[in-house]
């Protein structure tokens, strides 16, 4: 049975971080199951609207079913669409706050059938949009010893990354690589972790990342947002892991430093106000959340503020 269960994660902070108005524009670009949807509409009046993203299709069928609320929009599509979806509509430069809590939703890790875990046997599917590209297993198939390597060294920092890929190849010659558990049990006799960390956690993940081009979609995306956002208008963004969360970290870093003039000269106006983003901090999950979730555990929430000044820095 698919399970349709998301607990969201620092569900209070991330909201708060948008620090709304009651008829805001704001966007959820990881619907999921439509946690924090829900908890920013729950905020909002008459007049205040949510458009969300996700390019799982269970996601938007699960909200199509579940959510009757003329405030909310919910799109089918990569979140890295949204500047011109949004421009489109011309929305562009009227968002007040975008929501990311980003990765992937406990239905899609706990339905075998989507590939994404090495507990439990399914295809080696891994998309988060299966209506394109191409599967895990695919890629596997395809890609020679030193791209595998690559891959999960790159995204998974995975120090074994090359005697894996070497196993997998090796496997490949007798046998076609198409379930979550062949893979995970090549990665096993490979690799060797404490008690607790599966062999394959960081494998996974790189394959995962690799597959949905998450990390080319979130550089993107927050690129968009300079545009996408209102002045005074809101990041608040949720990370899982320590590559993803650099992204964000020096998005809003390069964007939220003083341009250094050089000494003596004198300070215009147009020198002082040339950054785009004020960096209003990062926040870890509570002990308590931590607790009753454990998937809270590596989260890291990042939060920023457009400025109020629209023209770009040069
Ligand atoms: C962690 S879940 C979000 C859960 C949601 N906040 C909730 O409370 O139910 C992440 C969701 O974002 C979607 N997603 C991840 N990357 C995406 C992308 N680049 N574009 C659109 N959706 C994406 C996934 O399909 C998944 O449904």
């Amino acid at each position: 049975m698919t399970s349709n269960h998301h607990q969201s994660v620092m569900f209070t902070e991330s909201i708060d971080a948008l620090n709304l108005k009651t008829g805001g524009i704001y966007i959820d670009a990881t619907f999921g199951r439509g946690g924090h949807t829900q908890g920013i509409l729950d905020k909002l009046d008459k007049s205040g609207s949510v458009i969300a993203f996700d390019q799982d299709i269970h996601a938007v069928e699960f909200a199509k079913e579940n959510f009757n609320d003329e405030r909310l929009t919910v799109i089918h599509s990569a979140f890295t669409h949204m500047g011109e979806i949004l421009s489109e509509r011309n929305l562009s430069g009227k968002i007040d706050g975008i929501l990311m809590d980003l990765g992937v939703s406990s239905p899609q890790l706990d339905n075998a059938d989507r590939g994404f875990s090495f507990n439990s046997d399914g295809p080696l599917d891994m998309r988060m949009d299966q209506t394109s590209g191409i599967s895990a297993a695919q890629w596997l198939e395809n890609a020679d010893a030193v791209e595998i390597a690559n891959v999960i060294y790159e995204f998974g920092e995975e120090k074994k990354s090359r005697h894996i890929a070497s196993a997998i190849k090796r496997v490949q010659q007798d046998q076609t690589i198409t379930t979550t558990l062949q893979l995970a049990n090549i990665i096993a006799g490979v690799v060797r972790t404490k008690k607790n960390k599966h062999p394959a956690t960081r494998s996974f993940q790189a394959i995962r990342i690799f597959i949905n081009q998450e990390l080319k979609q979130l550089a993107e995306t927050l690129e968009q947002s300079i545009d996408v956002l209102a002045p005074e208008g809101r990041l608040s963004i949720i990370s899982f892991h320590s590559i993803e969360d650099r992204i964000v970290k020096q998005f809003i870093q390069k964007h939220s430093k003083q341009k250094q003039l050089p000494k003596g000269l004198p300070v215009m106006n147009s020198d002082i106000q040339q950054t785009l983003f004020k960096d209003l901090g990062k926040q870890f999950a509570s002990k308590t959340e931590v607790q009753n979730n454990k998937r809270s555990r590596s989260a890291i929430l990042r939060v920023a503020q457009r400025t109020a000044l629209k023209e770009r820095a040069c």
